[in-house]
């Protein structure tokens, strides 16, 4: 295959588009033929040696793609030959064939292109973790936005509208301000003309910003803290101006304010189920229009040093992709009846959905107010509660102390609420609606409200009985699904605990 590739570190112009040897899926892996591939500020570092990461040389840069499934390593069960996915992987994504984790694949949701899939992932990732997750932004604050027209920063200035806030974009060029405001900046600095510090006193009323968010570094990060709001918090994304900023720790002392580090590979190897959640979310405002990728240029593989030389340059807005394939077929649309069949995510997913007489996730709302089922017998059995305690550390004693329960609990043995509620309620809930809903993907969602009714001993069986209390259409094949689980415990006329639970479905 051909690829482009990094034989000594160095900037872009080094990089040679050259065979490659044809990559071979492992135990757990996939193999993908790319169709594009989107590029970001660490592929130029991770070429020069500067990045925190260092691959042996001769290796292929890239670290998101989107394509189609070739062939699946030993043991791959929750994605299939000619799926339509968005993959993460590090390094090695501009190349004609990509090998990449099983676990790192993400179904390209119906009507996202291969292009918008590739230029998605790691920018509007990185930035609903900061945004949302890490800084908390309320409807109604204040975000200023630092490199506001690249990558990280247009998705920065959509995800802070999409929340409700104000967004102050700084940009070094009327260019590039220019489509911070079509991104949907309220207000525009132009940091090489204007003194940060008073545009953004003047701008805020002498208020400050309550978030700044920062993947610019160097110059730039003192006069934008100094001007921080009282209590506000400043997001450390990265330093594309190629110096690490240092301040004088008593400027967060007296604005009550918080420096936050952000970084979000680690948070997707870390806590996989949130960065899922994130990117159901973030696709959800998508469908909504209220997020939308600004991809600014294409180039083919061959081409593709020159993508990184433009980055580095500061010659780019938004995302810039390689491409690899026909043009026209990277930017449609992926059909309904193209769409990815929905590779992992939630670990549940690994297991056929089917059924005979599974319907439509929208047929459901036809049986709103419907009994659809009960699960299988489950015995909650002294070992199961104490695994659970012991990877949960919930320790609680009435859970899993033996003697001690013998001797104080009113109950006569150890109860498990944390179990049913966290492990038993999801898995049995999975149970009914893989027979009964025809989906990819069933991802829990968590509950709304839980009533512990009569405390359940180890050593009895349980069933859940759900029933349908409302879906809600989330657009791009996704419903959020809310039901009501009542746990029987066998020969007993009082339940166990009546639960809403959410869960989305995903076609
Ligand atoms: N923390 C994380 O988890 C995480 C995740 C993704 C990316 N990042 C980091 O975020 C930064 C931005 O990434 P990106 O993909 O958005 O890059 P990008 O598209 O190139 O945007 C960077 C922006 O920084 C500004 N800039 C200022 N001085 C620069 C210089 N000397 N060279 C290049 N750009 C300069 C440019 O805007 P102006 O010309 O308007 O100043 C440019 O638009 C990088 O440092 C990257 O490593 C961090």
């Amino acid at each position: 295959m051909k690829a482009l590739l990094c034989k000594t570190l160095g900037l872009p112009d080094t990089l040679v588009y050259d065979d490659a040897p044809d990559p071979v899926p492992g135990p757990g892996q996939v193999l993908i033929e790319m169709k594009a591939a989107g590029v970001n500020f660490p592929d130029v570092l991770m070429i020069q040696g500067k990045y925190q990461f260092k691959p042996t040389l001769p290796f292929v840069p890239g670290a998101e793609l989107a394509g189609v499934v070739l062939a699946l390593g030993e043991g791959v069960k929750n994605v299939k030959v000619g799926d339509r996915v968005i993959a993460s992987c590090q390094h090695g994504a501009f190349a004609e064939q990509v090998v990449a984790q099983a676990t790192q694949l993400i179904p390209l949701p119906k009507g996202v292109s291969f292009e918008v899939g590739a230029a998605f992932t790691l920018a509007y990732g990185t930035s609903y973790h900061a945004i949302k997750g890490r800084a908390g932004l309320k409807p109604g604050e204040t975000m200023l936005v630092l490199g506001a027209a690249g990558g990280v920063g247009l998705s920065a200035i959509q995800i802070g509208k999409a929340l409700g806030a104000r967004v102050i974009a700084a940009a070094s060029t009327p260019e590039k301000l220019a489509i911070c405001r079509d991104n949907g900046a309220d207000e525009t600095i132009n940091y090489s003309t204007e003194d940060l510090r008073e545009r953004v006193k003047e701008l805020t009323n002498g208020r400050g910003p309550d978030v700044i968010y920062d993947p610019v570094g160097g110059q730039y990060a003192e006069p934008a803290f100094r001007s921080i709001a009282w209590g506000g918090r400043y997001l450390v994304i990265g330093f594309a101006n190629g110096q690490i900023p240092s301040l004088p720790l008593n400027l967060p002392l007296l604005k009550g304010a918080s420096i936050v580090g952000v970084f979000w590979g680690q948070f997707v190897a870390r806590e996989l189920p949130n960065f899922i959640k994130d990117l159901t979310e973030l696709f959800g405002l998508v469908a909504q229009g209220k997020l939308r990728p600004h991809i600014s240029a294409r180039y083919a593989l061959p081409e593709g040093a020159q993508a990184l030389n433009d980055l580095l340059n500061r010659k780019v807005t938004g995302k810039v992709i390689i491409t690899n394939g026909d043009p026209a077929e990277l930017a449609q649309a992926t059909s309904a009846a193209k769409a990815a069949p929905g590779p992992q995510s939630s670990p549940t997913s690994e297991i056929p959905l089917t059924g005979a007489t599974a319907v439509q996730p929208a047929d459901l709302a036809t049986q709103v107010g419907q009994d659809i089922g009960v699960s299988s017998w489950f015995t909650v059995d002294q070992q199961r509660i104490n695994d659970f305690a012991k990877t949960t550390e919930d320790h609680q004693w009435i859970h899993v102390d033996l003697e001690r329960a013998a001797r104080e609990s009113p109950f006569g043995g150890t109860v498990a609420h944390g179990f049913l509620t966290l492990s038993l309620l999801p898995a049995s809930s999975y149970e009914i609606l893989r027979e009964r809903v025809r989906v990819s993907q069933i991802l829990n969602y968590g509950l709304n409200k839980v009533r512990f009714v009569s405390p359940v001993r180890a050593g009895k069986r349980v069933r859940n009985h759900v029933r349908i209390l409302s879906i809600e259409d989330k657009g791009m094949g996704r419903q959020l699904l809310t039901t009501e689980n009542t746990f029987e415990i066998e020969g007993e006329s009082k339940p166990a605990l009546v639960a809403h639970a959410l869960a989305m479905l995903i076609a």
